[in-house]
């Protein structure tokens, strides 16, 4: 396929089988590799789903507006890329928490990254800093529109390809979906498609523990970025998830390392934490059944946190030393076997 310019590379992902990771599961896993959109995460269907109408109706032009979006991670990548695509341009409003690496994507596509400093008065937080700061600007630039993937119906919508890619390739079949969660608009896309199709599909809510979004206890940090979330999103309708299941960062980072050592994926941390809930499930999975497991990003975003062993020793102590044994060069080149 010649694609028709970068944008069009969008979606039609891969869907990978897991061979390895559950060898004592007599069912089958996949994995739908969002990485390989080109803003690489899943937020890429988002932000062109959330962009594309007002772009082609020319309610967006690049000489009489301004996208304003607060996000610190995926989907402002994915704006950032098309709004450069269209010439528009974007002002991103994030927090000191942005990794250097995501304000460094963000700048090379010619964002103007604006970084609020201090979090909110009342709660401690940095989201409602930001959400503060975005509507000002909102309020006073002519031409500016907010995404605002939060509450944008746009943003599901566009997962109801995902799982149509999805139940397309599995003929229909797909027993079993893992999503996380964080706006809940790949949930709520991926549900909407079920039903409207009959599907007999289970979902399965894949959230943080110390999130907001199903009842958690919301009181603990958390130290993955990208699923769960301190405020529940509007995008959510409690019955879309057959079950919940909220996953701890430790158990988040043993399944990201899992998945490198057994099927050689580099992922991120929410497609660890989806893996982590089939683990948490797999007693109850029947023969035969085809579960997937939606895998937002890759692993090159976490770098510094998640497959650093300094970080994992600051965070875990002595996980470290069983999700980085000693150099497999010292004392020669030994058959490795994972965690
Ligand atoms: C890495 C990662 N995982 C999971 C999610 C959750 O997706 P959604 O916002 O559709 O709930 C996001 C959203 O930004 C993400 O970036």
């Amino acid at each position: 396929m010649i694609a028709r310019g970068i944008l069009d590379t969008i979606g039609d992902t891969p869907l990978v089988r897991l061979e390895r990771l559950f060898p004592e599961l007599d069912a089958q896993v996949f994995a739908k590799a969002e990485w390989f959109n080109p803003g690489g995460s899943v937020k890429d269907r988002a932000a062109l789903s959330m962009l594309l109408g007002k772009i082609e109706s020319g309610e967006l032009a690049p000489d009489r507006s301004v996208v304003v979006e607060s996000s610190s991670g995926n989907l402002a990548i994915g704006i950032a890329q098309i709004c450069r695509y269209y010439r528009l341009p974007f002002v991103c409003v994030v927090d000191p928490r942005t990794t250097e690496q995501n304000v460094a994507i963000l700048r090379a596509f010619r964002a103007h990254v604006e970084i609020v400093t201090e979090p909110d008065d009342r709660t401690g937080e940095y989201l409602p800093a930001r959400i503060r700061r975005v509507k000002e600007i909102v309020g006073n630039l002519p031409g500016a529109y907010w995404p605002n993937q939060y509450a944008n119906p746009l943003n599901a919508k566009a997962h109801e390809r995902t799982m149509h890619e999805i139940a397309t390739a599995l003929d229909g079949r797909v027993d079993y979906l893992f999503c996380a969660t964080s706006s809940c608009g790949t949930l709520h896309g991926c549900v909407t498609y079920v039903r409207e199709h009959g599907l007999s599909t289970t979902i399965v809510a894949v959230d943080a523990m110390g999130s907001a979004i199903f009842d958690g206890d919301s009181s603990s940090s958390r130290l993955i970025p990208g699923y769960g979330a301190s405020v529940r999103p509007a995008l959510l309708e409690p019955e879309d998830a057959d079950g919940v299941v909220h996953v701890s960062d430790l158990e988040c980072v043993v399944a990201c390392h899992r998945l490198m050592w057994q099927e050689a994926i580099l992922a991120g941390g929410s497609s660890g934490a989806t893996v982590a809930a089939l683990q948490r499930m797999s007693d109850r999975i029947p023969a035969g059944a085809n579960c997937v497991c939606v895998f937002p990003d890759g692993g090159d975003r976490y770098l510094d946190t998640i497959y650093s062993a300094s970080w994992v020793r600051r965070n875990f102590g002595d996980a470290e030393h069983e999700l980085f044994p000693p150099d497999e060069l010292e004392g020669g080149v030994r058959d490795h076997h994972s965690p």
